[in-house]
């Protein structure tokens, strides 16, 4: 468990610990006060204990020597922090070729699910003319909007319709009615809210709504033991969470 001893890390190591089929062998921080029942390493470097498979929530500035490590030892990974520089990105796709590889910048089944049900969606309401918009709230401590997930169901959206829509964030500016070809993109941000995305697809005298709440961090774990156990063993390529579900 790379990162085992953050937000993430611990909510894993809790599932894990409820998981007959799994075990953490080995956790990788640079900050430990020795709590968990597996050996923590300071750097990644410096374990010598042998795996199936590295999960990774930790630090954009540790995903360099992750991939050097995966690739060293073969061990595929599944490679969950955010953040990632576009040289890094490029990086995982080489490493990809070695290793398995599965990267997401959301875990949860419940949001990769949705985005297969846009993609095959999505082109019936366009062509009918339904204008597009979504909308996201987060908790008061998040700095980035909109977050990763609007727009990853944004392009799931847009890839379904060759890519021929544009975002838009602040209409504030300007004093125009919207576009067709438009994906309105609001960012709502307030007291603990853990993860709310609402996909509204509005149509002349009708509306669909898609809407995914997060109660927890606990959703990401449970996706990311499930792609765990799915990368286990796999041939090098890179994967996705739609890969796990299906
Ligand atoms: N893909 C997803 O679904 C998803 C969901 C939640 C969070 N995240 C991402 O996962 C990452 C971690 O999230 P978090 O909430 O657990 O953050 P966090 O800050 O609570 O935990 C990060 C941990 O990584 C450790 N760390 C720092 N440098 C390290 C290194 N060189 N080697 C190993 N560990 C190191 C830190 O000491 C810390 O314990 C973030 O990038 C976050 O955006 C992704």
């Amino acid at each position: 468990m790379h990162g085992c001893n953050g937000k993430m890390g611990q909510v894993i190591t809790g599932i894990v610990n409820e998981d007959a089929d799994t075990v953490i062998v080995a956790g990788v921080d640079p900050y430990d006060d020795g709590h968990n029942n597996y050996p923590v390493f300071s750097s990644i470097e410096k374990c010598d204990v042998e795996a199936d498979v590295i999960i990774d929530f930790a630090s954009a500035k540790a995903v360099d020597a992750l991939l050097d490590y995966s690739e060293a030892k073969n061990i595929p990974v599944v490679l969950c922090t955010t953040g990632l520089s576009q040289e890094q990105l490029n990086r995982v796709n080489e490493t990809s070729k070695k290793v398995a590889v599965l990267k997401s910048a959301n875990m949860s089944v419940g949001i990769n699910t949705l985005m297969k049900v846009l993609k095959s969606v999505a082109p019936v309401f366009a062509e009918a003319g339904f204008d597009i918009e979504i909308v996201e709230k987060h908790h008061n401590q998040k700095v980035d909007a909109p977050s990763g997930t609007a727009l990853a169901l944004a392009d799931s959206i847009n890839e379904s319709l060759d890519n021929v829509y544009e975002y838009k964030y602040d209409r504030s500016k300007e004093r125009v009615k919207r576009a067709k070809n438009e994906i309105g993109i609001s960012a709502v941000r307030g007291g603990s809210i853990v993860g709310e995305h609402e996909v509204i697809f509005a149509g002349m005298d009708e509306v669909i709504e898609f809407k995914h709440t997060a109660y927890s961090k606990a959703i990401f774990a449970k996706g990311a033991v499930q792609a765990a156990k799915f990368l286990s063993g796999k041939q090098p390529g890179l994967y996705n969470m739609s890969d796990v579900i299906g």
